[in-house]
């Protein structure tokens, strides 16, 4: 896996009526709906009620994130007109362990139309057209009903409950974590389908055990 390089896709990946590109200054006002939503902010690097200067700084830190190394960071825009609707990425920070992750938002005028789910069965498709990558990797919080819904619709499968995962707005939540490894890439529609006839790679799953989250007070000892 050493030594891998991220190319930008030659063709944009697409699903039903979305298609990933490229974030551009004209997404400044899509970008602005999606830093309304409070959760937003707490996920990504996206202020909370951003102003126009500061969501056009944050879609030029979106454009640099594949020279950086971090991975891909696609706008998820209407196939029909390029409309801007929300934003979705996947990481690299773990591909030397042939891991990615996965993180999307859609901007609240844009909501319950499917576009996070179709912008996901994009992006997974697109993912497993990378050699190194085994699993790509979901978070998010367990009341967090919609974006459990889109993993389940995407195909990801639940693999438990991650006890003070990651800090959010302050906080260490439990995160729920669903994946989709390698092997259970079945053929979807659409351009990316010769992707899935590359062969498959063995990968046992690994188990893995999360109780061990800092305790704010000793345990009681044991007589
Ligand atoms: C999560 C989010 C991306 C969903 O976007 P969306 O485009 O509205 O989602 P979809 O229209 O594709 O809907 C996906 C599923 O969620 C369901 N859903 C949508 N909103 C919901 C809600 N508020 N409560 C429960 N289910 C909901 C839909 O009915 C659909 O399920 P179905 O396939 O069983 O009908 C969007 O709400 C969002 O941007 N939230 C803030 C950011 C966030 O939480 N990101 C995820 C963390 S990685």
């Amino acid at each position: 896996m050493a030594g891998f390089t991220s190319s930008w896709p030659a063709e944009a990946p697409c699903s039903g009526q979305v298609r990933l590109r490229a974030f551009e200054d004209r997404d400044v006002d899509m970008v602005m709906g999606l830093a309304t939503d409070s959760h937003v902010p707490t996920i990504g690097s996206l202020p909370f009620r951003a102003t126009h200067r500061e969501a056009l700084d944050d879609i030029a830190r979106q454009r640099g994130r594949q020279a950086e190394g971090k991975g891909f960071s696609f706008c998820v825009a209407d196939r029909s007109d390029d409309t801007a609707l929300g934003g979705i990425g996947l990481w690299l920070t773990a591909i030397e362990q042939g891991r990615t992750t996965g993180g999307y938002g859609v901007a609240p005028s844009a909501r319950a139309r499917r576009v996070a789910t179709q912008a996901l069965d994009a992006l997974t498709a697109f993912a497993w057209t990378l050699p190194p990558v085994h699993r790509i990797e979901l978070y998010f919080e367990p009341w967090n009903l919609a974006s459990i819904r889109t993993a389940e619709t995407a195909g990801f499968t639940r693999e438990g409950l991650l006890r003070s995962h990651q800090e959010i707005a302050g906080r260490r939540p439990a995160a729920a974590s669903r994946a989709g490894p390698r092997e259970c890439a079945a053929p979807r529609s659409g351009a990316m389908r010769s992707a899935h006839r590359a062969p498959l790679r063995s990968g046992a799953p690994l188990r893995v055990r999360t109780g061990c989250s800092r305790r704010r007070s000793p345990r009681p000892s044991r007589s």
